[in-house]
């Protein structure tokens, strides 16, 4: 099945994605600014007539079986995007699912939070929705692939990613509210200046378990904010200065965790406003402000990602860097004026790797379409 005669039913593309500003709000109900990139994952389908499945990952030359009788986690984290994916078609629609082969082809980096696996989870629901005629909506692909995610991978992410990698056109960025989950296209208008990633190459194995922390500092501020102000439902929407009203009730970390996300959602809102005059530098301004609260306040950067959006600090050709998705590694997102990517790139993998001793690598992405069948 893996070489050159696999004939496909079905192809797919499933994009990773950026955010522009936004983060770690998506599931306190607040505004994120997303949008699909052009690096994708390839994914290709045909039925075997069984009630098996046979996953080859061309990145990984691995394959596993699955039998759809018994659909369980596996030990091996990527195959998880794929059951649990199968798991919550099969809770959705019971009985749908018949056997298929499907071989897996990425251009995305893994690690480096650009959501590799909102993009092989949409992937696979996509496909499997179209091989079997399954007629999965968009919000159903969208909202079964976070709940794999949560169940059998273990992150309780939002739903930024898998919103993104479904819902992107090209040449937008997608202002999502998170709380009704009403979405905007905005034009993603940066020229002279361009989107660039740095990848610092590093992911800490903190990632997973300090985001669910977060998650519930998160539910634990909101509870205590909620017995004074019911009427407000999520903790991104509560207004900055009923926060700070709480600075000296709520425990230090608690509190700062609460300030961050109240700013976050605001500054979101007023960025995109920043973009829709042409403010560029005003927009630039916001991602860094998103960095410092990210570093100090919710404490999900790294000394790594702090010395890149630092260094560029001083560069006049740079508006705006930030860390960019969950944190503790990845990436960040960069503006940078179209005439000094290759400078830029230069001068901050030299310094980056004169202080850790690891290669940056640089990816210029484009915006692009969210997953669709080809
Ligand atoms: C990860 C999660 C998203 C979002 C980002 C941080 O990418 O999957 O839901 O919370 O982190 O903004």
């Amino acid at each position: 099945m893996y070489t050159n005669n696999f004939k496909s039913e079905i192809v797919i593309e499933s994009p990773g994605r950026i955010n522009l500003i936004g983060e770690h709000i998506d599931y306190n109900g607040g505004h994120v600014l997303p949008a699909a990139i052009n690096k994708k994952i390839t994914l290709k389908f045909k039925k075997n007539n069984t009630q098996n499945c046979q996953i080859y990952s061309a990145n990984f030359k691995s394959s596993f079986q699955i039998d759809l009788k018994h659909i369980k986690r596996s030990q091996v984290e990527w195959q998880n995007f794929v059951l649990g994916v199968l798991y919550h078609i099969d809770v959705l629609k019971p009985n749908s699912l018949q056997g298929f082969d499907c071989i897996i082809e990425s251009n995305l980096p893994l690690g480096s939070g650009i959501s590799s696996s909102a993009a092989l989870e949409c992937g696979i629901a996509k496909g499997v929705s179209a091989l079997f005629d399954l007629k999965l909506t968009d919000m159903e692909i969208i909202t079964l692939s976070r709940d794999a995610e949560h169940t059998f991978v273990g992150t309780k992410c939002g739903i930024m990613d898998q919103f993104a990698v479904v819902k992107g056109q090209t040449d937008h960025l997608i202002l999502l509210n998170c709380d009704t989950l009403d979405f905007k296209l905005i034009q993603a208008k940066f020229d002279p200046y361009i989107i660039v990633l740095l990848n610092t190459n590093v992911s800490h194995n903190l990632a997973s378990s300090e985001y669910n922390i977060r998650r519930d500092e998160c539910d634990t501020a909101l509870e205590a904010i909620q017995k004074k102000y019911p009427e407000y439902k999520d903790l991104a929407n509560i207004p900055v200065k009923i926060v700070n009203t709480f600075k000296s009730i709520l425990p230090e970390k608690i509190y700062n965790r609460a300030l961050y996300v109240a700013q976050e959602n605001k500054r979101t809102l007023k960025a995109v406003k920043h973009l829709q005059h042409q403010d560029l530098e005003a927009f630039g301004k916001c991602m860094y402000k998103s960095h410092e609260g990210l570093q100090h306040l919710y404490e999900v950067s790294c000394k790594e990602l702090d010395f890149l959006v630092k260094s560029t600090k001083d560069l006049d050709y740079v508006l705006g860097s930030r860390m960019m998705g969950g944190g503790f590694g990845g990436c960040t997102i960069n503006l940078v004026h179209k005439n000094e990517v290759d400078d830029f790139v230069q001068n901050l993998s030299a310094a980056y790797e004169e202080q850790f001793d690891i290669q940056l690598t640089s990816i210029q992405t484009t915006i692009g379409d969210g997953t669709k069948t080809i």
